[in-house]
């Protein structure tokens, strides 16, 4: 008998961990106190976590933008990124997973690099406009999936040319191609390669963009990354 392909994808996953990233005991307590408080196991994966922070470091980010925090874990791997004086700002729904990534942020010692903000994202992100919190040099959208096409449309409005914009499970199984999936996740998804597509075709392209296919601990998925264009 063969290995399920998600068990083979996994043991990679753990391959290329063991070798590359660092024992880490902050990152391995965050992860442990969302399962300690019951919280969805759907944080990027480590490979993934050093992938954003990588992003972070290449484009030499000092201010950046999350949509998302869960237990902090993506959040804790951007912040320790930025530049000297840099900022994180993540924005969460959920009191109770906005109390378990405080005190993760607290004990990785960057509460005064990171400010969440609790509330649903689509009401925070016109006060970050409004108070001119912007523009974000990275912005990671990986809240609730079928808003994905406001939020890349708010992620514009805090951008720079040369902002980089990456947005979490854009591929769903593949669902993503499925034109009569009802699914609003899924919907929301194809609308924002939709949207990609466009932008990337007219006469002064706003947006470089490119869709990666993944495997790995969380299965099969995928990540789209923008670079907003100068205007
Ligand atoms: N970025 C995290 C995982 C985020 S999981 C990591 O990789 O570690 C998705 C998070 O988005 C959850 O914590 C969920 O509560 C939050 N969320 C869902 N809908 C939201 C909304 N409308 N506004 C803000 N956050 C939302
Ligand atoms: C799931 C995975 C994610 O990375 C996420 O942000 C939300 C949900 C999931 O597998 O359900
Ligand atoms: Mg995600």
């Amino acid at each position: 008998m063969g290995k399920e392909p998600k068990e083979l994808w996994t043991e990679v996953d753990h391959f290329f961990e063991g070798l590359l990233l660092v024992p880490d005991p902050v990152m391995d307590a965050v992860s442990r106190s969302a399962v300690e408080a019951g919280l969805p196991p759907i944080a990027v994966s480590p490979a993934q976590g050093k992938l954003l922070h990588l992003l972070a470091r290449i484009a030499g980010a000092k201010k950046i933008l999350e949509l998302g925090t869960l237990a902090g874990y993506s959040t804790i791997w951007m912040a320790r990124a930025v530049v000297p004086g840099g900022r994180v700002v993540t924005l969460e729904a959920d009191p109770k997973h906005a109390e378990v990534s405080r005190k993760n942020f607290a004990a990785a010692g960057l509460a005064e690099v990171i400010e969440l903000r609790l509330g649903k994202a689509i009401e925070s992100l016109p006060r970050l406009a409004a108070e001119g919190a912007g523009p974000f040099d990275l912005i990671f959208i990986d809240a609730d999936k079928a808003n994905i096409p406001e939020y890349y449309n708010w992620a514009k409005k805090l951008s720079h040319p040369g902002t980089v914009i990456v947005i979490d499970n854009v591929v769903r199984e593949g669902a993503v191609t499925d034109p009569s999936n009802k699914d609003p996740d899924v919907q929301g998804v194809r609308r924002l390669h939709e949207m990609l597509a466009e932008e990337s075709r007219a006469p002064r392209p706003g947006v470089a963009a490119t869709t990666i296919q993944t495997v790995g601990v969380k299965g099969y998925d995928g990540f789209t990354i923008a670079r907003i264009a100068e205007s």
